[in-house]
């Protein structure tokens, strides 16, 4: 695609805008490659509020690469908790190592090694790459394609690899003469504070007159996106057992899959009209040889996924026999330790909840 816009003009403008009105943030102290790359990594799908803490207890957890690699996973887990999707921390855990090891643990600053590892897709590369070693390459995620959606007046749904395809092919001309670390921000931050989904503040913007979409008036039609299906609600219910030590049961969830190797309470979808009490009983019986009497329901905890609805029912129960060895994945733990694993949030509510009522009972 030709660009008729006047790409000098448009990059002082924007760049001097982004001079004067960046944020402070803390990822910006510096060109550090592990710490920017922690950043861009939290800030997929997180917003920057919700990230800030995360980043600096993360940092103070892990300052360098070399101490992420060598962290316990278990500790990893707990950083990242209440942050979701935390397939990515363990992808980020799994990729410092292999710097670690195999670059003497120095961030690749090519594309091809650093997009070879794990989590590393177009957009953390160009954002790692651009942001700490000052490479033009452009970091397009959904607040970039909605400010070039806007500025070009693109109409293609920005959901379709086609569409991001056409963006990697337009943006690189923006990029030249440039320092592209502030380029790449000064973007980003122009989509974070003004060139936001909806309301777009138009008048406020540096931009303004090389805007595609502002000109024809229907920057808020754009960016074009074909609507996701309405997230599905699943019934569940689960359980704090006890047993006659005061442990609880917890379980870890599996390798993959949504949540993976979080810790919950015993937990199961449910799927048929049968009474409560008996679908958990049976569950315990069946998944740990566990004989249990299940008490009354004591809370409802509502989780939205972005594609789903965990409805959870939770109940109390009590051991009555004494319990065979538990497999691998469970364990029974006092309240204080079940605090110091990573725990999905719906179950973290269930946590608290519970600690609570123990300390009004005590
Ligand atoms: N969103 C993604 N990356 C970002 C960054 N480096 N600064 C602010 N917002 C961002």
């Amino acid at each position: 695609m030709s660009i008729d816009i006047d790409v000098n003009a448009f990059q002082g403008a924007l760049l001097t805008w982004y001079e004067e009105n960046k944020r402070d943030l803390p990822w910006r102290e510096n060109q550090d490659p592990y710490r920017i790359w922690v950043s861009e990594v939290m800030l997929q799908q997180t917003k920057v509020e919700t990230v800030i803490p995360y980043f600096n207890r993360f940092i103070k957890w892990f300052p360098t690469l070399e101490k992420l690699a060598e962290a316990d996973e278990e500790k990893v887990m707990k950083a990242w908790e209440g942050l979701g999707y935390y397939s990515r921390v363990r992808n980020l855990q799994t990729a410092v190592k292999e710097v670690a090891a195999e670059y003497g643990g120095v961030v690749p600053d090519n594309k091809k090694d650093f997009s070879s590892l794990k989590g590393v897709g177009p957009y953390t590369a160009g954002a790692v790459l651009s942001i700490a070693y000052e490479k033009p390459e452009p970091a397009i995620d959904g607040n970039v394609m909605r400010v070039f959606s806007r500025i070009l007046n693109i109409q293609e749904d920005i959901g379709k690899a086609k569409t991001r395809k056409r963006f990697e092919e337009t943006l690189p001309v923006f990029l030249k003469g440039v320092k592209p670390s502030e380029f790449n921000q000064a973007v980003m931050e122009l989509g974070a504070i003004v060139c936001t989904p909806r309301s777009p503040g138009c008048l406020l913007c540096p931009v303004q007159s090389f805007c595609r979409a502002r000109a024809e008036g229907i920057q808020e039609t754009l960016p074009y996106k074909e609507k996701k299906k309405a997230p599905t609600a699943k019934e569940m219910a689960a359980v704090i057992l006890k047993n006659e030590a005061g442990q609880v049961l917890f379980h870890q969830r599996g390798k993959s899959g949504l949540l993976a190797r979080l810790w919950e309470f015993p937990n199961t979808e449910l799927q048929s009209k049968v009474s409560i009490e008996k679908i958990l009983k049976n569950f315990l019986k069946e998944r740990w040889s566990l004989e249990a009497k299940i008490g009354d329901p004591v809370q409802r905890v509502e989780h939205v996924f972005s594609h789903l609805i965990w409805n959870i029912s939770v109940y109390e129960g009590v051991l009555i026999e004494k319990a065979y060895p538990l497999p691998e994945d469970s364990r029974w733990l006092y309240l204080h330790e079940a605090k110091a694993l990573a725990l999905p949030v719906s179950h973290q509510k269930i946590l608290n909840e519970l600690i609570k009522r123990e300390e009004g009972n005590a």
